[in-house]
């Protein structure tokens, strides 16, 4: 049988060397026709049509989730090879959306060790079943195991009228994930003030990537190459689903499409952060899907399918109060999901010395939220940010607002345990 090309973009692998020479044996199953020292590298070796498979290794520079789904639009297989004792390695593969990993053996071990590796890449290319794992090296293949399977998460940023900040918190939040290396899709789904995620990232789309992705869904064609092809990358591991640029177009947002675009983030790896919107006012719109104007189901689909819900409060009075409400409709129309509440803009001129002591009190007493997350009013860091088009941590990174939203994503805890298919 002959050997099947492959292209190797493995340049960070210790035993890159080893691999290449076992490969280039008589009789190997797998032959290199290229070697790749970056993504750049590979897809000029993918455009030039010289093999159907990619082996390409986390540390890969320039890898991202736009190379896959251009490789995966080109007709390449990728298959991510994992150094087996860095567990961060198959991490990175997973949140490049890389659903077929194979480990390479420890350092120290021998040919026979590599042996199984190429046997598994082998497999691997010959039958390439989405989220298989093949594993050689002899650590930890469950743990690995979780972490290529583990499911991707939707946070929903919401909260009541009078723009407390909950796109300043959405953009701020996906933007720290992915700067800790956690892919982020941030999404405009706010019907009413939509367009704004753009404005705050300085972003200039002629189509709304949000009206894109739905009528992919709608046709049922909202795969992750087409998500990916829909989104805009802001920089690294964040991009965006840009919003509606004009209120009036909310009724090309169908609510079966937005299900099923919550249901494609959740199944991409890495983290999908919903600009959702605000509060229903009353309970009986929020409670029933069904009797809600078609304007909200952004808002209701997006909270529905949420892994944890972002509810974002202003801190002076009228806020707290509006806050507190909004929280008790919350609880009622969505008694399972987790929720972390946030009160921006805290500051002493609206709620007095003890600004932050009389917020906890507040919710602690009125809804019993003990552990709200109190984001300092900064003025000059959110200006700054909105005229430039950045996020705070490009524009204004030393300032409160960037700390308080980063030691939140640093602290993060997922309310249940990774839901893992066997
Ligand atoms: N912590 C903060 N300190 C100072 N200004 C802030 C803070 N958070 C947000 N802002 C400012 O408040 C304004 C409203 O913020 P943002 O647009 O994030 O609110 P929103 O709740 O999304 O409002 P909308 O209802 O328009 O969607 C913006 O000018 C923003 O820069
Ligand atoms: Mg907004």
């Amino acid at each position: 049988m002959s050997a099947t090309p492959i292209l190797l973009a493995a340049p960070g692998l210790a035993q890159e060397a080893e691999l290449v020479a076992l490969l280039g044996q008589r009789g190997a199953s797998l032959t290199i026709t290229r070697r790749c020292v970056d993504a750049l590298d590979l897809m000029a070796a993918a455009g030039e049509g010289v093999a159907r498979v990619a082996v390409v290794s986390a540390r890969l520079p320039r890898l991202t989730r736009d190379t896959i789904g251009r490789l995966a639009a080109l007709g390449i297989t990728v298959v991510g090879l994992a150094a087996s004792d860095a567990d961060a390695d198959a991490t990175v593969l997973r949140n490049l959306d890389i659903p077929l990993v194979t480990m390479a053996p420890p350092d120290e071990s021998g040919r026979d060790d590599l042996n199984v590796t190429v046997a598994a890449l082998a497999r691997l290319v010959v039958d390439p079943r989405p989220s298989s794992l093949e594993y050689s090296g002899g650590r930890s293949t469950q743990a690995v195991r979780e972490i290529v399977k583990a499911p991707g998460r939707l946070v929903a940023v919401w909260g009541p009228v009078g723009a407390p900040g909950r796109t300043t918190v959405a953009v701020g939040l996906a933007d720290e994930w992915a700067r800790n290396r956690t892919p982020a899709l941030l999404v405009d789904a706010d019907t009413v003030g939509g367009g704004a995620v753009a404005a705050h990232l300085g972003v200039l789309d002629e189509v709304s990537g949000i009206v894109v992705a739905c009528r992919h869904a709608d046709t049922g064609r909202l795969d992750p190459p087409a998500l990916a092809a829909a989104a805009r990358t802001v920089h690294g591991d964040l991009r965006v689903l840009t919003g509606i640029p004009r209120a009036e177009r909310w009724a090309e947002l169908r609510p079966a499409a937005l299900t099923r675009l919550w249901q494609a983030g959740r199944n991409t790896s890495g983290v999908m952060v919903v600009d959702a919107g605000f509060s229903l006012e009353r309970d009986e719109e929020i409670v029933s899907d069904a009797r809600v104007p078609r304007r909200a189901a952004a808002t209701l689909t997006a909270l529905a399918a949420a892994d944890m819900i972002v509810a974002v409060g202003s801190a002076d009075p009228v806020g707290m109060e509006r806050l507190v409400h909004a929280l008790g409709d919350l609880r009622r129309a969505f008694p399972e999901t987790p929720v972390r509440v946030i009160v921006n803009r805290v500051r002493r001129s609206a709620l007095g010395p003890d600004a932050t002591g009389q917020i906890r009190e507040t919710l602690r007493r009125h809804v019993g939220i003990g552990d709200a997350v109190c984001v300092p009013e900064d003025r000059e860091a959110c200006d700054a940010a909105l005229r430039a088009g950045g996020t705070l941590a490009e524009v204004a990174p030393r300032s409160q607002v960037r700390n308080a939203l980063r030691e939140l994503v640093t602290e993060w805890t997922w309310p249940a345990p990774l839901d893992i298919a066997a």
